[in-house]
C-alpha cells in the first residue's frame, strides 16, 4: 500500500491526541495536517495541547502547526480525514469535507444514524461500507463520511454480534465509564473523584439506538435493523481510561457456548489496527479490570469475563474495552484502513 495522508480535526482533544499517538509509525498513513479550533490555529502542537495523555507527543508532530478547521485549509493531498470534533461543530464541518472529496472517518454522533451514512465495526459489519456508493450519489460528494459508534456501543456490539445466532433478541447493560470519555473538558475533578455520577447526556439513548443498525443487514439499498431490544444504564466512574460494562442477554445457550461464540469473532486479515483476537473472554473471577485489560492488544481488544447464567433468564458477563483506542481513535483508524483496503479512496 503506497503511503496515504491524513488529517486529524480536533487534533488537540482528548481523542485527537489518541490518534496522534496511534498514528506514529502507522504503515499506510502519514499524518500531514492537524486542525482544531480558533483558538489552538496557528500555535505549534505541542504549544496547543493544555493536557497531556502520559504518552509523549510524537516527535515529527512537536513543531507542527496547527490549521483552523475549514476544508479548505487542509493540503489537498490529504485522501482521509479522521474527525473528533464535538458534534455540532463536525454536523457542519464533515459535510463540507465530504463535499471537497474527502473520506471522512468520524468519531462523532452527528452522522451516525443518517441511513445513508455507515456506522462501522469491521468485525461486525463491514459489508455496511456498500453504503458509500449510495451516499455519493444521492448527496452528489466525490468524498464520504463514515462513522464509528459511541465508545461504548463498540465494545458492546462487538460482544452482542456472535450472540446474534443464539437467539439474542433483548439486552440489558449497565456502564462504569472513564472519565477520558468526557473529553478534557468534560467532567470536573471535584465532581468525579470519590465518587460515581448515574448520568452521562445522551448516552443512555446512543447505546440503545445504534445496535439495531450495527447488527442490521444490508439488502442492497439500505440497512435492516436488527430486531434486538436495548436498555442502558450509564454511570461515569473516577477510572482515567476503559469503559467496563455488566451485561445480560436473553440467549438460550450455556455459558460455554456464549464463551465460545464471543471467542470465535474473526478479525480482518491484513489490516494494522485488525487485533489477531477481537474478544478475549477470560475466566479468573475478578477479571476484566481496566488497569490491567485495557492495553490487550494496544487497547484494540475487547476481554470479557464472569460469563454465567442469570438467575431469572439468560447469560450474564462483564466486558471491558479501551473507550479512546477501541472505542474511538483506533476504531476510526481500523474503519480507515478497512475502506483502504476495499478501494473506497477517491
Ligand atoms: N473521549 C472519548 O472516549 C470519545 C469516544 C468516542 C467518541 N467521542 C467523540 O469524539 C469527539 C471528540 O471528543 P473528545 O473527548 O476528544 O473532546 P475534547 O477533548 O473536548 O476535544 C475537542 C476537540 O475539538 C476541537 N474543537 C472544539 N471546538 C471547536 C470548534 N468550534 N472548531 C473546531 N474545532 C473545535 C478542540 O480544539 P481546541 O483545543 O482548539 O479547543 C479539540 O481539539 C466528540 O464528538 C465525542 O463525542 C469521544
Amino acid at each position: 500500500m503506497p503511503q496515504i495522508q491524513v488529517g486529524v480535526l480536533g487534533a488537540t482533544g482528548a481523542v485527537g491526541q489518541r490518534f496522534c499517538q496511534l498514528l506514529e509509525g502507522h504503515p499506510w498513513f502519514e499524518v500531514a495536517a492537524l486542525a482544531a479550533s480558533e483558538r489552538s490555529a496557528g500555535k505549534h502542537y505541542q504549544d496547543a495541547v493544555d493536557w497531556r495523555l502520559s504518552t509523549p507527543i510524537p516527535e515529527g508532530l512537536r513543531e507542527l502547526r496547527i490549521i483552523p478547521t475549514r476544508a479548505d485549509d487542509m493540503p489537498k493531498d490529504v485522501k482521509i480525514v479522521f474527525s473528533s470534533l464535538p458534534a455540532d461543530i463536525a454536523a457542519q464541518v464533515e459535510a463540507e469535507y465530504a463535499r471537497e472529496g474527502f473520506v471522512v472517518s468520524s468519531n462523532a454522533a452527528s452522522y451516525r444514524m443518517f441511513d445513508d451514512v455507515p456506522l462501522l465495526i469491521p468485525e461486525v459489519n463491514k459489508e455496511h461500507a456498500k453504503l458509500i456508493p449510495l451516499q455519493r450519489d444521492q448527496r452528489g460528494w466525490d468524498g464520504c463520511i463514515v462513522t464509528n459508534p459511541n465508545c461504548s456501543t463498540i465494545m458492546l456490539a462487538m460482544t452482542l454480534k456472535p450472540l446474534m445466532g443464539l437467539g439474542l433478541t433483548d439486552v440489558k447493560v449497565a456502564t462504569l465509564q472513564a472519565v477520558s470519555g468526557a473529553g478534557y473538558t468534560g467532567v470536573s475533578s471535584m465532581a468525579i473523584l470519590d465518587n460515581v455520577v448515574p448520568y452521562i447526556g445522551g448516552e443512555e439513548e446512543k447505546m440503545q439506538n445504534e445496535p439495531p443498525k450495527l447488527l442490521g443487514t444490508f439488502n442492497g439499498e439500505r440497512i435492516i435493523n436488527a430486531d434486538i431490544t436495548v436498555s442502558a444504564i450509564c454511570n461515569r466512574v473516577p477510572v482515567i481510561d476503559g469503559h467496563t460494562e455488566s451485561v445480560w442477554v436473553d440467549v438460550v445457550a450455556s455459558p460455554e457456548q456464549v464463551k465460545e461464540a464471543m471467542a470465535s469473532l474473526e478479525p480482518l486479515i491484513g489490516l494494522p489496527f485488525s487485533p489477531k483476537r477481537p474478544i478475549v473472554v477470560r475466566d479468573e473471577d475478578d477479571r476484566p479490570q481496566p488497569r490491567l485489560d485495557r492495553d490487550v492488544n494496544h487497547g484494540m481488544t475487547v476481554s470479557v469475563g464472569r460469563v454465567r447464567r442469570d438467575v431469572v433468564k439468560g447469560i450474564k458477563y462483564t466486558l471491558l474495552g479501551h473507550n479512546t483506542v477501541r472505542g474511538a481513535a483506533g476504531a476510526s483508524i481500523l474503519n480507515a484502513e478497512m475502506l483502504a483496503d476495499a478501494g473506497y479512496l477517491t
